[in-house]
């Protein structure tokens, strides 16, 4: 037989084949189980010893020169298809920008990167938690257990069916969750701000269905509420720009703190708009009540893991849409979710206005 030709005219049809599914079924053809080739192969078995002898190298260069050949052409045309994905993806850079730049950063994205730049540079890390959570987290680990009075005051959403653990499921009400979650994995010492959105079946001028809180999270030896005050004024000194932020601390209560504390902040008119600053006494000058806080409560700090008779810590929670309409003026809060493009032109950020320190936590584009 004359092997050569036979190679040729394989090695031939490899060559030409057009795409990497007509090279398989050559492969197929020539190698597979019933193969041409591999029938050869076969053909040696049957053969006397001097016969295998020449013949074997020969059907064996064939094989080996064949699948040199289909493997020599499958790296082609797998290459050649890489090359024409690569022309089909190429992006002309050269294209003009649009004339005017479209799309702006929310007021709300804005603030919580202004909340994140100020407490980072206090050395608060980020932390998140699941805007669906069980009942665990949102009420019983935070000392609100079933029927607490104060689980009837958050006018919860509540998932029809519970998770596998039986726990009954809902839309959390506060980012004070996050508190325990934290605590569970990391343990102590902490410091930790937790930004996101929160859940109340609650509709008008002042209240959204959903709306953002950011809370925080302090927990080490020897925390006191002076380092809590100090942590507020700090923080609203920097987020509102100027120095002559007052606060007045207010005894109040959350299951959660103990002591806990309501925060108020002094502002005045200025015509129609509540300007943040200055003492709330005097004419034309009030107090606003701006977040809550307190100490951590010492059954918090079980639930979280750990010792309350080692670890001691404060919490606060603020309401960041609240604080994106005091700064920046806007007095419905309903607008912050209409999607309507002239509020978000006239109140969005530029996408290039990162928010820092040195130049500003935030300039309105
Ligand atoms: N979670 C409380 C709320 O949503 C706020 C808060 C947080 C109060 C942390 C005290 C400590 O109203």
């Amino acid at each position: 037989m004359d092997y050569a030709a036979t190679g040729q005219e394989a090695l031939s049809r490899v060559e030409s084949a057009g795409d990497l599914d007509a090279l398989e079924s050559l492969r197929v053809e020539f190698l597979g189980k019933q193969g041409s080739i591999s029938g050869l192969l076969k053909t040696l078995g049957k053969m006397s010893p001097d016969e295998r002898k020449l013949e074997g190298p020969k059907i064996h260069g064939l094989r080996e020169a064949v699948s040199e050949g289909l493997a020599a052409r499958k790296q082609a045309l797998e290459g050649a298809a890489l090359e024409a994905r690569l022309a089909g993806e190429r992006i002309d850079l050269s294209l003009p920008a649009p004339e005017q730049p479209r799309g702006s950063v929310h007021p709300i994205a804005q603030v919580m990167d202004e909340l994140a730049e100020i407490f980072a540079d206090l050395g608060f890390a980020v932390e998140t938690g699941p805007e669906i959570e069980d009942d665990w987290h949102n009420f019983t680990a935070l000392n609100m257990p079933e029927s607490h009075p104060a689980r009837a005051m958050h006018d919860t959403f509540y998932f029809p069916d519970r998770d596998d653990q039986a726990r009954e499921m809902l839309l959390r009400t506060h980012t004070s969750p996050v508190q325990i979650r934290t605590m569970l994995e990391q343990g102590a010492p902490l410091r930790v701000i937790a930004p996101g959105r929160v859940y109340r079946s609650d509709s008008d001028a002042t209240h959204t269905p959903m709306f953002h809180q950011i809370e925080g999270l302090v927990i080490d030896k020897g925390i006191h509420l002076g380092h809590l005050k100090w942590t507020l004024e700090t923080f609203l000194k920097a987020y509102f720009e100027r120095d002559d932020i007052v606060l007045r601390l207010r005894p109040s209560y959350f299951p959660f703190t103990e002591p806990s504390v309501e925060v108020d902040v002094g502002y005045a008119f200025e015509g129609a708009r509540r300007v943040v600053g200055g003492s709330g006494e005097g004419p034309g000058h009030a107090w606003m009540e701006l977040l809550g806080s307190g100490m951590v409560n010492r059954r918090v700090l079980e639930a979280g893991g750990l010792g309350p008779d080692e670890w001691q810590g404060f919490a606060f929670g603020v309401g960041v849409d609240r604080l994106a309409m005091l700064k920046y003026g806007m007095n419905d809060l309903r607008a912050f979710f209409d999607g309507d493009v002239r509020w978000l032109s006239h109140f969005g950020f530029s996408a290039l206005d990162v928010p820092t320190l040195s130049a500003g936590v935030g300039t309105p584009a």
